[in-house]
C-alpha cells in the first residue's frame, strides 16, 4: 500500500510511501483520494498531516505512465478533494515536491518544508504545462510575477525562496514530522486560510502579460510549452478558477500529445538510460576522491574547474613552473568569469580555487584516485606522459586521455595495468558543456567503464559510450556536418543563409558562425593529419581560407568579414569569390530554409546510421545525446536520430537519394536502408 495513515492523538499522518520517489501512480492517487474521504468521516481527527517516507516528498508524475492514457483517478480530482476536506490537510515537504507533487501541497491548506527541499513545476521542460491546477493555483498564492517565472522557467526554488514568496508556510530546522504535527495542532479550531481556488490573483498592471509574453517568448524561441504555460497563468488571473482549470487541462491534454512533449519525453528517458547504462548494471565503480589534470590549456583548465565544481580537490601538473602558473590562471579565469555573471559567489570561488594545487612534479600524484590528460594532440606527448603516470600512480588509480582523434589504443600501449585506462572525452567549454563521451579500448575494465559514468554523473554531465574511430561519434559527424555546409555552398546558398537556417532549424549558431568563433585552424591541421593517412576530406573552400590566413574571428576574417577586431559578422566578397571559382556552376540550384536544414541534417542522419552500424555508438538515443549535449542540437527536437524518425525514415532515405543525384549529400547508407526497412533505428541497429 503506498498510503498508511497513523494517528497522533487527533491528528492524522498521512504517509506516502512509493519508492523510489513517490511518484503519483494510479495506485497512490487512489489512495490519496480514498485517504481525504475516509479521514472526513473520521470524528477523531481534527486534521491530517501529508508526509512522505524515504528522500523526497511527491518528486512528480509516474515517469512509466508517460505518454499512456490517463487512468483515473485523475489528479485534479485528487488535489480537489484534499482542498475541499472537511479539515485541514498540512503538507510536510522534504527532497523535491516538484510537478504533480507540488500541485498536490497547492491542495494543502498549509506548507511546511525542511531547509533543503525544492519545490517547483518543470513540466514545461517535458513540452507540458501542469496538469493538477499548478498555473491556476500558484499565481492565487505567489501572485502573478512569481508564478510566470517558475511555471515558465520550469526551475524548482528551495524552501527559503518559497517561504519569502508566500508558498511554504514555515521552514522547519528540527524533525519535520514532530514539527508538521505541533502545527496541525496549533492550527485546530483556529480560523483557518481560505482554499486556495476560493481566492482570487492579485491584480497586475497595466502591460504586465504582454511584457511577459515578450521576455518569455524571446527565451523560449521555437519551444511552445512556456507560453503555452503563460496563457494558462493569464487565463487563471483574469478567469474563474474552473475555467482556468479547463483551460489549463485542455492545454495538458494537447500538449500531451504533441511532437515537441514526445521528442522532449525520449531526451528524459535517453538521459536516463544514458546515465545509468544497462551494460554497465551491478558493476561497482572505483572510488573517486581526488582528481589531477595533466595540462592547464583550454580543456585542462575547464576540466579542472568541472571537477572543482563537483567538490573533489584536484592537482594539475604542467611542463615547467611557468606553464604551471599559467594553467593556474586559466582556471582562476574561469572562476572569476563565474562570479562576473553572477553564477559563483566571490568566497565560492575562492574556496574552489583553493582546492586546485600545482605542479611540474608527477610525484605528487601517487594518492590522486583519477588523472586526466589533456595535453597537446600528440601521440609522442602523451606517450611520455602515460609513461611517467604508470611508474608514479597507484596501480588502480583510473587513468584517462581527453584526446578528440587520436586512438586511445595507441595511446595506452605500454601503460602498466592497461585496464585502468580509457578515454574521457570532453567538450568545450569542459566546465559548461554536459556530454562526456566515455570511450573505452579493449582492455579498459568493466569497474573503470562504471567509473567513467559515475563520474559524469558526479559533474553533472551526461555519459554517452563510444567506440573507436576518427572522431568517436560527435566529432565524425561534426565532419558530415562541414562538408554538407560546403556542398551547400558550392551548389548556390551563402554562409548567411545557411546559418540563418540552422539557427531557424533551432541551432543556437549555424555551421559557419561556429566555425570562425571556434577558429579554422584546427580542423585544418586535423585534414592534414587525415591526407597523410591517405584520407580525402571534402573541405575545398575551408582549405583555401585556410591558406589566406582567414581562420576565423581571431584573425578578422573568415567564413565572414569582421571589421575592427569586432565580432559581428558581415557577407565576405572574397569567399564569394573563393566560392565562385571552386563551385562548378552546374548545380546550383535555389535553397530554401527547409531544404538547407534537410541537406546538413539528414546526412547526420546517414552518418548517425553508420556509426549505429559500426558498433561505435550502442543506441540511438546516444547519438541524438551527443548532438544536444555536446553541439546545441535543439532538445524539443529530441536529436537528429529522433528526428529522422518522426519524419519518417522511408521519407529522409528518398531526400538523400534526390540530394546525391544531384552530387549534394553521399546516397543512404546500408545501416540507413535497414533501419528504413525495420521501421526504425532501436529494431535494426541498437547493440
Ligand atoms: P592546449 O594547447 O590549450 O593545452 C595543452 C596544454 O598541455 C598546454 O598548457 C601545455 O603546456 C600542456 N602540456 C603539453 N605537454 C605537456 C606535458 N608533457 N606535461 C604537462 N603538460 C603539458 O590544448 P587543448 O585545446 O586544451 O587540448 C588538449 C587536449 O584535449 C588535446 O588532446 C585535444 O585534442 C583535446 N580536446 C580539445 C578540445 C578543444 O575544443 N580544444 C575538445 C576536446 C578535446
Amino acid at each position: 500500500m503506498p498510503v498508511v495513515i497513523a494517528r497522533e492523538g487527533r491528528i492524522a499522518v498521512v504517509t506516502i510511501d512509493n519508492p523510489p520517489v513517490n511518484a503519483l501512480s494510479q495506485a497512490l492517487r487512489q489512495d490519496l483520494f480514498d485517504a481525504a474521504e475516509s479521514l472526513d468521516g473520521d470524528g477523531d481527527v481534527d486534521a491530517v498531516v501529508l508526509i512522505c517516507a524515504g528522500r523526497t516528498f511527491i518528486a512528480g508524475a509516474d515517469v512509466n505512465e508517460f505518454g499512456k492514457p490517463p487512468q483515473p483517478p485523475h489528479l485534479p480530482d485528487v488535489v480537489s478533494r484534499v482542498e475541499r476536506a472537511a479539515k485541514p490537510w498540512i503538507a510536510a515537504v522534504h527532497g523535491s515536491a516538484l510537478g504533480g507533487g507540488l500541485e498536490v501541497a497547492l491542495g494543502c491548506r498549509f506548507r511546511v518544508a525542511t531547509a533543503s527541499a525544492s519545490l517547483g513545476l518543470p513540466e514545461v521542460k517535458l513540452g507540458l504545462v501542469p496538469g493538477a491546477g499548478g498555473t491556476v493555483r500558484l499565481p492565487r498564492l505567489v501572485g502573478a510575477a512569481a508564478a510566470v517565472e517558475m511555471v515558465t522557467g520550469g526551475a524548482p526554488v528551495d524552501a527559503r525562496k518559497a517561504a519569502a514568496m508566500g508558498l511554504v508556510d514555515h521552514v522547519v530546522d528540527g524533525d519535520l514530522r514532530s514539527f508538521a504535527v505541533e502545527f496541525a495542532q496549533d492550527v485546530v479550531g483556529k480560523p483557518l486560510p481560505r482554499p486556495i481556488a476560493d481566492r482570487a490573483v492579485a491584480a497586475v498592471g497595466d502591460g504586465f502579460w504582454e511584457a511577459a509574453e515578450k521576455t518569455v517568448g524571446a527565451k523560449a524561441k521555437r519551444e511552445i510549452a512556456p507560453l503555452r504555460a503563460l496563457a494558462c497563468l493569464r487565463k487563471a488571473s483574469e478567469a474563474s478558477f474552473d475555467a482556468a482549470m479547463a483551460f489549463e487541462r485542455e492545454t495538458f491534454l494537447e500538449l500531451r500529445g504533441s511532437p515537441q512533449a514526445a521528442a522532449l519525453r525520449h531526451v528524459f528517458f535517453a538521459e536516463r538510460a544514458a546515465s545509468r547504462p544497462a551494460e554497465l548494471a551491478g558493476i561497482a565503480s572505483r572510488d573517486i576522491r581526488s582528481a589531477a589534470v595533466i595540462g592547464g590549456g583550454t580543456m585542462g583548465a575547464g576540466i579542472a574547474a568541472a571537477l572543482r565544481d563537483a567538490g573533489l580537490p584536484v592537482i594539475l601538473i604542467e611542463r615547467d613552473t611557468a606553464a604551471v602558473e599559467r594553467g593556474l590562471a586559466n582556471i582562476r579565469g574561469i572562476f572569476d568569469a563565474a562570479v562576473k555573471r553572477g553564477r559563483l559567489t566571490a568566497e565560492a570561488a575562492a574556496a574552489r580555487m583553493a582546492g586546485v594545487s600545482g605542479g611540474d612534479d608527477y610525484r605528487l600524484l601517487a594518492d590522486t584516485d583519477l588523472v586526466i590528460e589533456a595535453v597537446f594532440e600528440d601521440l609522442a606527448v602523451k606517450h611520455a606522459v602515460f609513461a611517467t603516470l604508470s611508474a608514479v600512480c597507484r596501480p588502480n588509480a583510473v587513468l584517462a586521455t581527453n584526446t578528440s582523434y587520436l586512438d586511445p589504443e595507441r595511446i595506452g600501449e605500454g601503460i602498466a595495468g592497461p585496464e585502468r585506462f580509457l578515454g574521457l572525452h570532453f567538450f568545450s567549454p569542459a566546465q559548461v558543456m554536459k556530454l562526456l563521451e566515455i570511450v573505452p579500448t579493449a582492455a579498459t575494465a568493466p569497474d573503470v567503464l562504471a567509473t567513467g559514468s559515475a563520474l559524469a554523473r558526479l559533474l553533472g554531465k551526461i555519459p554517452v559510450r563510444a567506440g573507436i574511430c576518427d572522431g568517436f561519434i560527435g566529432n565524425r559527424i561534426l565532419k558530415v556536418t562541414r562538408a554538407q555546409a560546403e556542398r551547400l555552398l558550392l551548389s548556390g546558398a551563402t554562409p548567411a543563409a545557411v546559418d540563418a537556417a540552422m539557427r531557424a532549424f533551432g541551432l543556437p549558431m549555424g555551421p559557419f558562425e561556429a566555425q570562425d568563433l571556434g577558429g579554422l585552424d584546427i580542423a585544418a591541421f586535423q585534414r592534414q593529419a587525415a591526407r597523410a593517412r591517405g584520407e580525402t576530406p571534402f573541405a575545398p573552400v575551408a582549405d583555401r581560407l585556410c591558406e589566406m590566413g582567414r581562420f576565423g574571428q581571431k584573425a578578422g576574417a573568415g567564413w565572414y568579414d569582421y571589421a575592427d577586431g569586432g565580432r559581428t559578422p558581415s557577407p565576405s566578397p572574397v569567399v564569394e569569390q573563393v566560392v565562385a571559382e571552386l563551385g562548378d556552376g552546374k548545380t546550383r540550384r535555389h535553397w530554401d530554409e527547409a531544404s538547407i536544414a534537410d541537406a546538413i541534417i539528414l546526412p547526420v542522419v546517414n552518418e548517425g546510421a553508420a556509426i549505429l552500424r559500426d558498433g561505435v555508438a550502442l543506441r540511438p538515443a546516444d547519438i541524438d545525446l551527443v548532438k544536444i549535449h555536446g553541439y546545441g542540437f535543439p532538445r524539443w527536437r529530441g536529436g537528429p536520430m529522433h528526428h529522422a524518425e518522426q519524419r519518417g525514415l522511408q521519407a529522409v532515405v528518398e531526400i538523400l537519394r534526390q540530394l546525391a543525384d544531384e552530387g549534394l549529400a553521399d546516397p543512404p547508407g546500408q545501416g540507413l536502408l535497414q533501419a528504413a526497412a525495420a521501421g526504425d533505428f532501436s529494431s535494426a541497429l541498437a547493440q
